[in-house]
């Protein structure tokens, strides 16, 4: 009876508390099943899966572990570790772990101030992620021609300019780098920021700086598709405080970051409404890992292509793509333009012959949305909605802006794209398998081309 009345009573009047300590025993959210799922997803045998479980059912899974970088009673999360990583090899002030590099542009673009009316120069050769990052910016792309390195031409940027341009969105072509001391200074000249897009060509370098590092922003795509990263992830880096918070702030909710999450700004501007592109946990504790590899993977990708170039003869039909730096590429593919499309036609169908992984895109050719005039969406004007701000808002209209894709905007990409010869290479192939590639090209250009000793070198 005293028990009873003792619970009737007000726990704060000395009654007993209603709810004490939880009886029900739940199960930790991610534990041991979904640990297994991503083995099993990574194509682990049946057997390993079996031994793992034995080996996980004895852990003690708490309540955790959640990929989310929030939450975490980590020390250092696998996003900060990565970010801690990202620093360090590139020597930025600031790093930011995203998602995808189409993410990581969108956040650089804005950061960067590109919005209704203003205009981003871009490179004719790379991919459609750059250009549609500064649509869904609400900015208009505007194409800038390439020279034989198949990078933006320095000798073609200022042309462009107008009082509408804000950027220059500089792409990293295939293991490439652009011609970077050039670009900027055209840039600084004309108060213009430079974002770099490295997608393609993660670690390479130019004069011995990292590309990434030159212009304002740079920004990567950490994917499986790329030569460092395992799903899907990206990166932003730059050392300007003011770009890092407001790159942090589409990244993040537009300032789920801060210490003072939900509070108000605390300057003026700071605060503005963001996307989620935050990264997971579960990419991270890959993209740490990979991230660290990655000046040893391109050192070895360029090792291998020296060693095909420095054995190939020099051709008066054939030039060899131009390099901006032949010591900081990647070099994972070895490209060169032969003098017409059918000779291509020709010389590939032989190298295929002799083993070498090789293409070229020739005539007639399906679209591709790594040359601005078959990025479709673009050429349409299409945004997600109508009418699109970007194309149609007064602000870009009634100062003149009228931009167009067409095939014939920029006639070097045009040509170039079709007619380039690409041979994939691998970071693994042995002294032996490039004396062998080597061989191959050099056996199939002598039987179509005739060899010039004053040819320009390949390397
Ligand atoms: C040059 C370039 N920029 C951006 C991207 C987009 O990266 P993500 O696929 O991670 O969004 C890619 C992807 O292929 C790319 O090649």
């Amino acid at each position: 009876m005293k028990a009873d009345r003792n619970r009737q009573k007000l726990a704060l009047q000395g009654g007993l508390k209603a709810v004490g300590a939880m009886e029900g025993k739940g199960k930790p959210k991610i534990g041991a099943e979904e640990f297994l799922s991503v083995a099993a997803r990574f194509g682990l045998s049946k057997k390993s899966l079996s031994q793992i479980r034995k080996i996980v059912a004895k852990e003690e899974w708490g309540v955790g572990p959640y990929f989310a970088n929030y939450y975490s009673d980590l020390k250092e999360t696998m996003v900060q570790a990565y970010e801690r990583e990202a620093r360090k090899l590139f020597g930025t002030k600031f790093a930011i772990g995203v998602s995808s590099g189409t993410g990581a542009l969108h956040c650089a673009f804005v950061a960067a101030g590109v919005g209704p009316g203003k205009e981003v120069i871009c490179s004719a050769i790379g991919f459609f992620a750059t250009a549609a990052a500064v649509v869904i910016s609400k900015g208009v792309p505007v194409f800038c021609d390439v020279d034989e390195s198949l990078h933006m031409d320095p000798a073609k940027i200022e042309a462009l300019i107008t009082d509408r341009t804000v950027a220059i969105a500089v792409t990293h072509v295939m293991g490439g780098v652009a011609n970077m001391p050039a670009i900027m200074a055209i840039a600084r000249k004309h108060k213009l920021m430079v974002i770099e897009d490295c997608a393609q060509s993660c670690a390479a370098s130019i004069k011995g700086r990292y590309a990434g590092t030159y212009g304002d922003i740079g920004c990567f795509s950490i994917s499986a598709y790329k030569i460092v990263g395992g799903g899907e992830g990206g990166l932003i880096i730059m050392n300007d405080q003011r770009l890092w918070d407001r790159a942090q702030g589409m990244a993040e909710g537009g300032g789920l970051w801060r210490p003072d999450r939900f509070g108000p700004p605390r300057y003026e501007g700071e605060l503005f409404c963001g996307t989620n592109y935050r990264m997971s946990e579960l990419e991270a504790a890959v993209d740490v890992v990979q991230i660290r590899k990655s000046t040893a993977v391109v050192k070895r990708f360029n090792a291998v292509k020296q060693r095909v170039c420095g054995r190939l003869k020099t051709y008066r039909e054939i030039t060899p793509q131009k390099s901006n730096d032949v010591n900081g590429e990647v070099g994972y593919m070895l490209r060169f333009f032969p003098e017409t499309i059918e000779l291509g036609e020709r010389i590939v169908t032989a190298l295929r012959a002799e083993g070498v992984n090789c293409g070229m895109r020739g005539k007639n050719a399906p679209p591709d949305w790594h040359v601005y005039h078959d990025m479709m969406p673009l050429k349409s004007k299409a945004g997600a909605t109508t009418p699109d701000c970007s194309f149609y808002c007064r602000q870009y209209t009634e100062r003149g802006g009228k931009v167009r894709f067409d095939r014939g905007t920029c006639p070097v990409a045009d040509d170039l794209f079709d007619r380039v010869i690409t041979v994939g290479l691998n970071q693994w192939m042995s002294a032996r398998d490039c004396q062998n590639m080597a061989l191959g090209i050099n056996k199939v250009l002598s039987a179509y081309c005739a060899e010039d000793q004053k040819g320009a070198a390949w390397c």
